[in-house]
This record gives C-alpha cells, structure tokens and sequence, in this order.
C-alpha cells in the first residue's frame, strides 16, 4: 500500500507556466515548501502529518540526558511542530525514569492543554501512547486502569492510538491474551479512538489482527523499529503485512537513536549507553553515511532529511525523537520532497554494504536480541 495522502486544505495552487524559457527561469527559483502541512494520512479513523514526533527522551535522564530544566524548550518544540501541522506525538506510560515516571504524558498534556485559543488545534492532535506489559499486568482490567492513567497523567478524555508496547509471547504466552482483551476493553469502552501494537513480529501481527477483528476492533496502527539501520526480513515482511491489511506502519528510531544524523562519528560519541553502542556499529557504518551525504549535498538537505524521507518513501509513518527547536525545524524539512527510486535502492545498497546493523528491540518477537526498549 502506497502511503495515500489526504489532502484535508485547500490544494495547493498549482504553476502553470505559459512561455517555456520564462517557466524553466522561474522554475529554478522557484522553491517548494519544506513541508506540506495540509497533508494528512490515515490511521484507522484519524488523520495524522505524514511524520510524527516521538518523545521517549522527555523524562528519560538515563538514555537520552533529560533534564526538568529543557521543559520550556520540548514546550518551544511542541509548539513549533502543531504550527507546522503536525499532529502525531508518540509517547508511552514507562518513558521517564525514576521518580519522573510518565513525564512524557504529562510534558504533552500541559502542551497541549497551553495551546491557548487554538481549540481546533488542540482537538486535531492525536496522541499515540503505548502501554507496557508489565509483569504484574495480568488481567485486562489492569490495562483499562493504566489507560485510565495515561489520561490522567495527560489530563485527556480520550486517546488517540492506545497501543500494546510489546508482545509478551516470547516469555509469558498466558498474559497476551490479557493484553489483547485489555486493548478490545479500553475501545469498547471508549478510552482511545484506535488501537495499534508495538515491537510485533509478522506472525504476532496476524494473530492480534485476526483476534481484534473477531471483537470487531480494527487494529489500525504496528510500530516497529524501522531505517536505514533497520531493514531487515522481518520489517519487510510486516510492511507487507501491514499493507495488506489496512494497517499504518510507523516506524520508530528512523534516526538510528542519532547515528544516522552524521553528526556522531567513533571520536565523537554521545554520553552514557548509546555512546557504547555507537562505538560498535558507527565503524561500520561508513558507507551508508557517505551515500546519506552524497545524496544530502545533491538534493541541499541535511543527512536527517534524507533518512527520514526514506521512512516516509518506504510508505510508513516515521516518528523522530526531537529534543530542540533546531531538531524539529530540520526534521520539518523531511517533508514536502521526495527520493527517487535510483536514491532509495542507492541508500539501500549502502545500507547493505555496512556490515554492523542496529540491534532489535529485547521484546520485538521474533528476533534475538539485546536489552533496548523504547
Ligand atoms: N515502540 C518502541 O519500543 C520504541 C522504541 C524506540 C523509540 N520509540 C519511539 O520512536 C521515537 C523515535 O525514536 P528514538 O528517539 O529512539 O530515535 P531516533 O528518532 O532515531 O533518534 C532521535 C535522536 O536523534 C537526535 N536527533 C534528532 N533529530 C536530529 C537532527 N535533526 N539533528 C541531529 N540530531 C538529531 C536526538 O538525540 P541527540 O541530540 O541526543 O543525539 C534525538 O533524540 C521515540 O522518541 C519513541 O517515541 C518507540
């Protein structure tokens, strides 16, 4: 399934040059927006931008070195994000550590909520936050009451995309049913307006999709790790699934967690784990960053740009982390363009050619894994 934009504004208008020589004069200087905030995808019964922000580093000091005090600047953030029509944020009821547990649903919340005088706006942002199966959420009760909590946290009525953070097939088959009938309760009941997984693998994905229809509940959304550094059968294979059922797959870490910003390089890593990480796989990674760069300079964006587009080429809906005003004006200019086919296959070619991939989520099914949950 191509990703089908609805146009929800007015279409743009459309140049139509009389006089040849003036229309390519014109043309040259002609510069298309960076973004299209009029485009609108469908997730099930909502319209979302066609990219997405994910806010797993507001509140997380361990990974990503949150700090309280960058509270005016993710707000900073947020507002320039909605002003540029962007309507999906990813958030999760465990991001944030420690005691600032659930600080990404409540920094969201008071955003929205402080988006004053801008009703519509603030009715037309869809959330999408994600539940964990914690170990002693056994019973879907105790899902309902976490969703509960999520809408307290965020001072909502209803969620836009509740979604199940991971399948706990792999190690605790008994509790996914409860996870599954959790997710039928908190739509029956009214809590969220879709529902959406995360971390399923192909043969998961069928099951909950056939289960979910049965209760006559469309599952409308699969969140999966899914760039450049993320490519794999599996994602392939749960892209095709996804197209064939109606599903939007939305793709999570399309940056590489920053690797594929070309900002990190072997000498120059990030603090605390990722800087572990990276010091792993960057050395590998010289191919895929140099064709980034290569296609970044032709095309005059930037190597987030580049990758992000390839997430929104391959059809899914990408959802960078953005942590300042300057990261979210950048990744903005992800929109309103497109690679072509001979970029995509020469990206992918790279990507290929770099011999160290990114590791896979320690809950994604179907994968063997080391500890990395978003
Ligand atoms: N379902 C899951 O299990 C799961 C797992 C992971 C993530 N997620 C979701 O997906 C979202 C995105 O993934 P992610 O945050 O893991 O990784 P990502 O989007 O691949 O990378 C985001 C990080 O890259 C850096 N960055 C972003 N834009 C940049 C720019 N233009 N220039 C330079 N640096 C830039 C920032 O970190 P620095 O500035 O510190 O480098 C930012 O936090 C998360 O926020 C979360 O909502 C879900």
């Amino acid at each position: 399934m191509a990703l089908s934009i609805a146009f929800s504004a007015p279409t743009p208008h459309v140049f139509r040059p009389q006089n040849s020589t003036i229309s390519s004069t014109l043309l040259q200087s002609f510069k298309f927006p960076r973004f299209w905030p009029w485009q609108k995808v469908k997730v099930g019964p909502l319209s979302v931008s066609p990219m997405g922000f994910g806010t797993w580093a507001w509140g997380n000091q361990v990974l990503w070195g949150y700090q309280e005090s960058m509270d005016s600047e993710l707000q900073q953030t947020f507002n320039l994000a909605v002003d540029n029509g962007i309507n999906l944020f990813d958030t999760a009821d465990s991001y944030g550590t420690g005691k600032l547990n659930g600080q990404s649903e409540k920094l969201l919340g008071k955003f929205i909520r402080e988006l004053e005088g801008k009703k519509q706006v603030q009715d037309n942002i869809v959330i999408a936050t994600k539940f964990a199966a914690y170990p002693w959420r056994l019973r879907p009760k105790q899902f309902v009451d976490a969703c509960k909590s999520s809408l307290d946290r965020m001072q909502l009525d209803q969620i836009g995309i509740g979604q199940l953070h991971w399948s706990t097939a792999n190690y605790a088959p008994l509790q996914e049913r409860a996870l599954w009938d959790g997710l039928v309760a908190m739509y029956d009941k009214g809590l969220v307006r879709a529902v959406g997984v995360s971390n399923y693998g192909p043969k998961q994905l069928l099951k909950i999709h056939d289960y979910l229809k049965e209760r006559g509940v469309p599952l409308c959304s699969a969140q999966v790790q899914f760039s450049l550094l993320s490519m794999g059968k599996d994602q392939m294979e749960i892209k095709d699934i996804c197209d064939s059922l109606d599903i939007r797959l939305i793709s999570y870490s399309p940056l590489g967690l920053g690797m594929l910003t070309g900002k990190y390089t072997s000498s120059n890593l990030p603090r605390g784990p990722r800087g572990l990480l990276f010091r792993q796989i960057l050395p590998g990674l010289t191919p895929l960053l140099n064709s980034l760069h290569e296609i970044a300079r032709k095309r005059r964006k930037s190597i987030p740009q580049v990758a992000i587009n390839w997430c929104i080429s391959k059809g899914t809906i990408p959802i960078p982390g953005v942590k300042s005003v300057k990261q979210a004006e950048e990744n903005l200019g992800a929109l309103g363009w497109q690679l072509t086919s001979e970029e995509l296959l020469q990206l992918e070619y790279a990507a290929l050619e770099s011999p160290r991939k990114m590791i896979q989520n320690i809950f994604q099914t179907r994968q063997v894994l080391l500890p990395l949950v978003g």
